[in-house]
Parts: structure tokens; C-alpha cells; sequence
């Protein structure tokens, strides 16, 4: 090859790559960015909503994968993609809320995480309440995120509990309840989302009122605060009733207990014992040997297993009961 042939061949070359390169920066002008990559430039959510992520983190979200309980579980089941998917989700408003949620590979350790009820497809940034075209991750507008098919897409039990109470037809959704913003927080919905473990999250879901009528003490339980059945979906919640009667004396002379939703080996879960939204459940104990005294005590656990004494006291009160 003379110095001329190469030259010219070299020239011939930087020409196509330069075409090359042109090509590609026209191509790559008039495409919308992957939905994936369009917040990964700008780092993850929490560098710029810090408040957001620190609620979160506490979250049961943020421990939907890695919580011990949910991985004993999954090892019982055999690791199945299915049951994982709601735990580690794609984000569910890219696939539709119609749509089964989608198991995520890349990072299940972070549960149901930002992206998981944020992002949109196309590219077209992260929902929100209103569209703020000049934030890094492009807010729009998307009234989905704000409705209660949103937590239905996992919550597929409790979200058709709602839908049969009032609180649907009032249009109290998942979000006024959960996401509400305690005193001192900042404006703009809760990201802890307190359910079961939260003590007085659990008390403020019911009411327990105790009379006389002859020769019984009629205890009932009332639903006033859950939008949906209480104890909820879970099938392993227990709520039970216990009672002990002291006569004059102060002996005991009844101790008996009552369960209102039990968790029976070999069945299934049966509706019937949950207490619906604004119902009221009636149970009957016998007095006896009065005068004397009854302590009656309403008794929750996550878990059937739990120990009478570890277990959540959620509501407790004392009668006089006269001859
Ligand atoms: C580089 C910083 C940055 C990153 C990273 C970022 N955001 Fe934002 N985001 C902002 C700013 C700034 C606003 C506008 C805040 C405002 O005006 O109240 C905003 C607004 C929002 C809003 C609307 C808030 C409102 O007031 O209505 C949502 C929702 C949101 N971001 C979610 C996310 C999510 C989810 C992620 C991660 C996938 C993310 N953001 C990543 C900076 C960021
Ligand atoms: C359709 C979505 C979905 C699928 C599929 C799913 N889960 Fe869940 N799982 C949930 C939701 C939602 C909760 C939280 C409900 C609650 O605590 O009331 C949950 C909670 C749990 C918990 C925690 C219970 C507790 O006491 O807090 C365990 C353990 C669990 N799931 C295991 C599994 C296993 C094992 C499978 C597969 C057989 C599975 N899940 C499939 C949505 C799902
Ligand atoms: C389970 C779904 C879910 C997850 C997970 C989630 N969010 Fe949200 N987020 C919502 C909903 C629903 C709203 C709207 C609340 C409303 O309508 O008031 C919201 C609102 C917001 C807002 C707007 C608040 C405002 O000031 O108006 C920001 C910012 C935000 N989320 C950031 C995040 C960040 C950051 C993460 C992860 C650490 C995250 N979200 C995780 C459902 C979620
Ligand atoms: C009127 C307020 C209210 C509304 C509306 C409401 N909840 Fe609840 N929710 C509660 C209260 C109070 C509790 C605590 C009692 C309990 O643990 O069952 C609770 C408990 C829960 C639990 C934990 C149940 C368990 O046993 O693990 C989940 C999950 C839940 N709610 C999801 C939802 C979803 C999803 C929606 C919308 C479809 C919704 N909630 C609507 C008040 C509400
Ligand atoms: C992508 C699936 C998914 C979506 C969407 C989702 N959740 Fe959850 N949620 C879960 C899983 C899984 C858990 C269980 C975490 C655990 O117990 O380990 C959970 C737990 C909860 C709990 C605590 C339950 C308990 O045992 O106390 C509440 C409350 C809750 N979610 C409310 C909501 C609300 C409100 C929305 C809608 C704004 C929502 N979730 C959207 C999957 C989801």
C-alpha cells in the first residue's frame, strides 16, 4: 500500500464513521427515552426526596422482599416467580393496572419501591398529581396513582372489601386513610402506610362496648375505622374476646375466651368471621356467682402463634356486675 492509497483510505473511512455518527445522533434526537432510563440519569429518588424515602423505608413496602417472614415463605412455595411478583414488582402502571403485576429481577431486595407505583411508560416520567414540567424526573399528571385500583393491583382481597363498603361509594380511597399526613409531616401523603403492626393504627380500626342483659354480658365489636374487613386480608390475623369474672369474694369464677376470626388448620379462610366496614359483632358470655366484677379484654395478633400475653391489647375495660 503506497502513502497516497492509504490516505485516501483513511480518509474514505473517517467519512463513514463521521456519516455514521450523524445517523445515529438524528436517530437518537427524535426518539423518547426508555421509561428505565429516563430517571436513572438523574440518580435514584432519594437524593432529591429525602422525606419521602425516610417514610418509606419504614414501610412495609420497603420490606416486602427481604422481610424473614416473606422469605420463609417463599422458600415453602419453592421460590415461585407468581407468588414473588407483588413483592419485588415491575412498575405496574408501565404494564397497566389491568394487567397481572410482573416480577422484577434487578434489585428485589427493595420491595415495592418508587419506581414500582411511579414510573410510566414511554418515558414520559413519573405520575404525580399535577405535571411540574421543569423537575429532573418529569412529573405528569396521573390520576391513577391517586386511586385505590392502584394498591388493588396487590392488594386483591382487601381492595374488593372496599369496593363493597361505603367508604367506596363516598369516595374514600385507600390513600385518604393510609397515606394521610400525621402532624408535622410534610404535606403531600404518607409514605409509611400503617396497617397491622402499628398499635394504634389497630385500635382506631374498631370499638369494643360491653353490657348486662339478664343473665348474660353481651360484648360487641364494632368495624368504625377500617375501609374494609377487619382483621384484613391476611389469612393468619386472630381477634378474640377474654373475659374473667371475680365474685365478691375475689375469686375467679369464669375465664373463658371467645374467637371472632380464628385461623383453622386445613380451610379456608372464611369471610364470615371478619367484621365488615361498619358492622358489629355480638358475642354472648354467661354471668355468674354475681355480684362481682368482669374484665373483659380484646385481643389481636399478626400471627396465630403468638402467646395470649405477647399478643396486641386493643381494647380493655371493667364491670361491675350487680345481682
Ligand atoms: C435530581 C432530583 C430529582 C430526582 C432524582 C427525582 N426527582 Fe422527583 N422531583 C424533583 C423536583 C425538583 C420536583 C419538584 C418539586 C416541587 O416543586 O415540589 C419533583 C417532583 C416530583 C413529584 C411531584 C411532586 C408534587 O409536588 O406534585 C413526584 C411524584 C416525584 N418527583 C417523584 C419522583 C420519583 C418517584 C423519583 C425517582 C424515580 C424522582 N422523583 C426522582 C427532583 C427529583
Ligand atoms: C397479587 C399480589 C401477591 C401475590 C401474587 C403474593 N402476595 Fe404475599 N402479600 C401481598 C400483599 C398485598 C401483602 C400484604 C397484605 C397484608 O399484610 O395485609 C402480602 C403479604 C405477604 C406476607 C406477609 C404477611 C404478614 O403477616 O405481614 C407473606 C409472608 C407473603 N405475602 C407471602 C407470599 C407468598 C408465599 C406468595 C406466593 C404463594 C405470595 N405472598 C404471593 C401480595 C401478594
Ligand atoms: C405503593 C405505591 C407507592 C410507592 C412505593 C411510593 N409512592 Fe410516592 N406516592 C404514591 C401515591 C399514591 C401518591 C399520591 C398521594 C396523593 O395523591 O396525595 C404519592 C406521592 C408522592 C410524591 C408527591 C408528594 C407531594 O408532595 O405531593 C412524591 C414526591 C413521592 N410520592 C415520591 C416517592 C418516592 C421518592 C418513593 C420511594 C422512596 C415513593 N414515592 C414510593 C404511591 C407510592
Ligand atoms: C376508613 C379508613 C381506611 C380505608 C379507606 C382503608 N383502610 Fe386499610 N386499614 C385501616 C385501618 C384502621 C387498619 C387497621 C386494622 C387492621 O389491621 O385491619 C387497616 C389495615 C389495612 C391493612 C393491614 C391488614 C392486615 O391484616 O394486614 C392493609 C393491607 C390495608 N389496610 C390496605 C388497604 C387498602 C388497599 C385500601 C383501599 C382499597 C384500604 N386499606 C382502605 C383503615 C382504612
Ligand atoms: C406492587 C404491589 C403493591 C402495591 C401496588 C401496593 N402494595 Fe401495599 N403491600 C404490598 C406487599 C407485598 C405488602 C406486604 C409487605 C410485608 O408485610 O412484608 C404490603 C403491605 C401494605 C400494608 C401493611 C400491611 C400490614 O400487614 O399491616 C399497607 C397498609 C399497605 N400495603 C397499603 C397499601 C396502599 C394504601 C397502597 C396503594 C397506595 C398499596 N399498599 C399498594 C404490595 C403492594
Amino acid at each position: 500500500m503506497t502513502p497516497k492509497t492509504r490516505a485516501a483510505l483513511a480518509a474514505v473511512l473517517f467519512l463513514l464513521f463521521a456519516v455514521l455518527l450523524g445517523i445515529g445522533q438524528w436517530r437518537g434526537h427524535g426518539k423518547t427515552p426508555r421509561a428505565e432510563k429516563l430517571v436513572s440519569p438523574v440518580g435514584d429518588c432519594r437524593q432529591c426526596h429525602a422525606e419521602a424515602w425516610r417514610q418509606w423505608q419504614q414501610s412495609p413496602h420497603a420490606r416486602a422482599w427481604s422481610s424473614p417472614e416473606v422469605q420463609a415463605a417463599f422458600q415453602h412455595y419453592g421460590f415461585d416467580r407468581k407468588c414473588q411478583s407483588c413483592h419485588a414488582p415491575q412498575p405496574i402502571l408501565v404494564a397497566g393496572l389491568n394487567r397481572p403485576v410482573a416480577f422484577r429481577a434487578e434489585g428485589p431486595d427493595s420491595g415495592v419501591a418508587c419506581r414500582s407505583c411511579h414510573l410510566l411508560p414511554d418515558g414520559r416520567g413519573v405520575a404525580a398529581r399535577r405535571a411540574l414540567p421543569d423537575a429532573p424526573c418529569r412529573p405528569q399528571c396521573e390520576p391513577q396513582l391517586s386511586e385505590s385500583r392502584l394498591c388493588g393491583a396487590c392488594h386483591e382481597a382487601i381492595y374488593q372489601d372496599w369496593q363493597a363498603s361505603r367508604y367506596c361509594k363516598e369516595g374514600k380511597t385507600c390513600r385518604h386513610c393510609h397515606m394521610a399526613v400525621a402532624a408535622g409531616e410534610k404535606d403531600g401523603g404518607s409514605h409509611r402506610w400503617r396497617g397491622s403492626r402499628d398499635p394504634q393504627w389497630v385500635r382506631s380500626s374498631c370499638r369494643m362496648d360491653c353490657r348486662r342483659e339478664k343473665e348474660n354480658l353481651v360484648v360487641s365489636v364494632t368495624n368504625q375505622g377500617a375501609g374494609h374487613n377487619f382483621p384484613g386480608e391476611r389469612h393468619h390475623r386472630v381477634l378474640l374476646v377474654q373475659v374473667i369474672q371475680r365474685n365478691a369474694a375475689g375469686e375467679i369464677v369464669l375465664a373463658r375466651q371467645q374467637v371472632i376470626k380464628g385461623v383453622t388448620p386445613f380451610r379456608g379462610e372464611s369471610s364470615a368471621e371478619k367484621i365488615k366496614a361498619g358492622e358489629t359483632c355480638e358475642l354472648q358470655f354467661p354471668v355468674v356467682q354475681p355480684p362481682g366484677t368482669a374484665d373483659v379484654q380484646l385481643l389481636y395478633k399478626t400471627f396465630p402463634w403468638v402467646a395470649d400475653r405477647d399478643a396486641l391489647v386493643v381494647h380493655r375495660t371493667r364491670l361491675k356486675l350487680e345481682e
